[in-house]
């Protein structure tokens, strides 16, 4: 089965927004894939995501539920794909990975044009949309790739 964590500093913002886009749209293709989320940094452990997160979702109808965690060890071999939202987020991950990482830890951008998501914690509500668009966009291109055509509707 395919076990995706996608991954951002604070995992108020990018990431929880990135579980939920990728969730809601694998859901409406029919495939069933586990995915998750979680931060390099432990400053909001337990926190629910950023009311901004939350209200963009809301208003293109996405459900959104994450409490923050910090990656862990075991993450490195229970999932398959660890998509890092920026290559700060990658460096952090690399650092982190045990010897014995199973998973393939990748830039998510790296699926379409190499392009990091910005970190929009000091942006306006704005900055929370255009995240928005380009998880859609990311979680389209890894779905196509992973998943492939032949098993989606
Ligand atoms: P995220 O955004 O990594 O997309 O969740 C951030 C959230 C909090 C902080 C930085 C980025 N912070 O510095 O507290």
């Amino acid at each position: 089965m395919i076990k995706v964590l996608i991954v951002c500093l604070g995992n108020i913002c990018r990431s929880p927004m990135g579980e939920a886009i990728l969730k809601d749209i694998a859901k409406k293709r029919g495939l069933d894939i586990f995915v998750d989320s979680c931060g390099t940094g432990g400053y909001h452990i337990g926190e629910d995501p950023d009311e901004r997160t939350v209200a963009i979702c809301k208003k293109h109808n996405v459900p959104i539920s994450c409490k923050a965690r910090q990656i862990d060890t075991a993450d490195f071999t229970n999932f398959t794909h660890i998509l890092a939202a920026d290559e700060s987020n990658l460096r952090d991950l690399m650092r982190k990975r045990p010897p014995n990482a199973t998973a393939d830890i990748r830039l998510w951008g790296s699926y379409l044009d190499n392009k990091p998501i910005p970190d929009p914690y000091y942006d306006s509500l704005n900055g929370f949309e255009k995240v928005f668009q380009q998880c859609t966009r990311l979680s389209c291109v890894f779905l196509d790739s992973v998943v492939g055509e032949e098993a989606t509707e």
